[in-house]
């Protein structure tokens, strides 16, 4: 398998493409990023410094940066037939929306209003899918997701609606963490109880957006992938660490404590990207709050 994106941080020129008879890589092209949020906008920038076009949608569009080609839509409405370019790749990032259903239609508006489907189509949906397989044995994308709540669900059905309609490869990220995303510093810094014993996994944003990019490089992308790193941990070693960290007590236990969430394998993604920048908390909180100690502000929010 070819990720091109394997091993470094310089963006990728190229995309591979689809079709079988064509050869790893064609010239750069042109990406369209639904929801183009926070992870949209990082990932853009870095197709758009290796050479392709990145068409930013979301529904306010003026804090995009100059790079990113705007386009304003609100997928919660039909939209109408030629809006949408033609692309030869989309990622979508749109989160489950207010009500169960919000979500699931925005990707079928998406779906009606596509020109065509673009050959590669990666759908970011989440590890919460799983909640129903909490417990201490290792999962993997072998196993069958699990939804529990209303949310899972939706995002469940949305994934299965842009696997037929868009023919999507589907990421699942666990719980996102980096520079502008510092809630559990916060948790810490606030002594804001926590459930010790609960089963976490995470994924730094920034092997995040390397993964979306090797979903789109890759000659031969896996069709499900779960964006963990290598370091599951129950959340009081995490939290406990960084209070360490910043020389303060670890935020208190919630009684009774219960061990609920799931312990997710990071080995495929480990196989895509070849390493990761942040292969545990340890390394990416690390860096943060060397960042925080250094007096540099959150860079996250793009
Ligand atoms: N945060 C986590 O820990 C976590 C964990 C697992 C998975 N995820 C998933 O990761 C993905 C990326 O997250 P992110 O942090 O980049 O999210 P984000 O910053 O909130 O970006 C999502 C963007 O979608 C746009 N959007 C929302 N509704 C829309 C609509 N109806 N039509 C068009 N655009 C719409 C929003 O912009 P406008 O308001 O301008 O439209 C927003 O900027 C999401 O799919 C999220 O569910 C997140």
């Amino acid at each position: 398998m070819g990720s091109r994106a394997g091993g470094s941080d310089a963006p990728t020129r190229g995309f591979a493409s689809c079709h079988p008879d064509m050869g790893s890589e064609t010239a750069a092209q042109r990406t369209l990023l639904v929801g183009c949020g926070q992870v949209g906008t990082r990932l853009g920038l870095r197709l758009a410094a290796g050479g392709g076009e990145a068409v930013a949608l979301r529904r306010r569009t003026e804090a995009l940066p100059a790079a990113l080609s705007p386009l304003a839509v609100d997928l919660g409405e039909p939209v109408p037939r030629g809006l949408l370019p033609e692309v030869d790749a989309m990622v979508v990032t749109l989160p489950p929306g207010p009500d169960d259903d919000a979500y699931v239609r925005s990707l079928q508006h998406l779906a009606d209003a596509l020109p065509e489907p673009p050959s590669r189509v990666v759908l970011v949906s989440s590890t919460r899918v799983l909640e129903g397989l909490a417990g201490a044995e290792v999962r993997t994308e072998a196993d069958a997701p699990a939804p529990v709540s209303a949310r899972a669900r939706t995002l469940l059905e949305g994934e299965r609606v842009a696997r037929e309609r868009l023919g999507a490869l589907v990421v699942r990220p666990a719980g996102i963490y980096g520079p502008g995303r510092e809630r559990l510093v916060r948790t810490v810094l606030e002594r804001t109880p926590v459930q010790h014993a609960q089963r976490t996994n995470r994924i730094h944003e920034t092997d995040l957006v390397r993964a979306l990019e090797a979903m789109l490089m890759a000659a031969d992308p896996p069709h499900l992938l779960h964006a963990v790193d290598r370091r599951p941990a129950p959340l009081g070693e995490v939290v406990g660490w960084i209070a360490a960290r910043l020389g303060v007590e670890p935020p208190p236990r919630i009684l009774p404590e219960v061990a609920g969430g799931t312990v997710l394998a990071g080995d495929r993604l480990l196989a895509l990207l070849g390493d990761l920048r942040f292969p545990s908390f340890e390394e990416g909180y690390g860096a943060m709050l060397d960042a925080r100690a250094g007096g540099a502000p959150p860079t996250g929010r793009a």
